[in-house]
């Protein structure tokens, strides 16, 4: 993709970047901020991987938040099509300007149907077409859900900014969109797609990143509180669970002990409180045999 105009955004380095985002409450780390900002210097677009609940979509919502730039979303699921991703012809439009024209005794031809006036814009012409001081931020949000043929349907979107439409021509982004592309990995993507892309993984936050998270999403949490459940969560994770609670289920954790008025962790309050953290049965069972690892045997109640 050229080279994404870094002047108009702003930004100094990648810290600076790091500053925006913190303003608007999402916090990173070093490697994610350099990730983030060598796409914007170099305008190419980013692929990021990581364990479920890492921050991934939040980190696109975020970066459009900083920037004042919108943001195109386009959320991937098996059987997506060019249809619903780049753009559609408008069927109805079309069968009505023939009857219309027929009532004239008139007829039209390609050229007269397959024109701008019958183009519906799907997410990513939408971002290619977008006008405006800021370049958006286009999300493509869990790529490895749609089929892998799919990711052919971006090569050259993602390797040159542009949507060809054969009736019409190619249409070039005057200024290329900002894109990240999320993948829980399901499926192994296509090297041709991750050529075309700046790679980051994103671990979990750390935990001293993780306890700053909570607290400006949980104001009501306790700095006690938030210092044993990011504790206890860290070792949760390192169990061996069919779902590792990530920063969602977290933040959701300590609301829900927050609500019940919480400050510090009792074994009664996790047994209390686990639908927040495990998801199925068999991740609750283990966890409650852990607990007693984890530190919660000296308070039973
Ligand atoms: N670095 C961060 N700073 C602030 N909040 C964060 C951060 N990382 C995660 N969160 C919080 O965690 C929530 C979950 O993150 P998000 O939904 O982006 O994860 P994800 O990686 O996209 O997960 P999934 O793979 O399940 O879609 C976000 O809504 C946000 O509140
Ligand atoms: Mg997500």
């Amino acid at each position: 993709m050229p080279g994404a105009d870094r002047g108009a955004l702003g930004l100094v380095d990648a810290e600076d970047l790091g500053r925006r985002l913190d303003a608007v409450d999402y916090l990173v780390d070093t490697g994610l901020a350099t990730a983030l900002y060598l796409s914007l210097a170099l305008g190419q677009p980013l692929l990021l991987e990581g364990e479920p609940g890492v921050g991934k979509t939040a980190s696109a919502k975020a970066l459009a938040r900083a920037l004042g730039a919108p943001l195109i979303r386009l959320q991937c699921y098996e059987g997506l099509t060019a249809d619903q991703a780049l753009y559609e012809w408008n069927y109805q439009r079309q069968l009505l300007a023939i009857r219309l024209a027929e009532s004239r005794q008139e007829k039209l031809t390609d050229a007269d149907l397959f024109t701008e006036e019958f183009l519906q814009e799907r997410p990513i012409l939408q971002a290619v077409r977008h006008r405006g001081p800021v370049p958006p931020v286009l999300l493509i949000d869990e790529i490895d859900r749609a089929d892998d043929e799919f990711e052919a349907l971006l090569f050259e979107f993602l390797g040159e900014a542009a949507i060809t439409v054969p009736e019409l021509g190619t249409f070039t982004a005057v200024r290329p969109p900002i894109v990240i592309l999320t993948s829980n990995r399901s499926r192994e993507l296509h090297d041709a797609l991750r050529r075309r892309c700046l790679y980051h993984w994103i671990e979990f936050p750390a935990p001293e990143r993780a306890a700053e998270i909570l607290r400006r999403s949980v104001p009501a949490a306790t700095e006690p509180l938030i210092a044993a459940t990011t504790d206890f969560v860290g070792r949760v994770r390192e169990l061996d669970l069919d779902k590792a609670p990530g920063m969602a289920e977290t933040i959701d954790w300590v609301s829900a002990l927050a609500v019940l008025g919480v400050s510090e962790l009792s074994r009664h309050d996790v047994v209390q409180t686990l639908v927040a953290i495990t998801k199925t049965a068999d991740d609750r069972d283990t966890v409650i045999a852990a607990l007693d690892d984890l530190g919660h045997h000296e308070r039973t109640s």
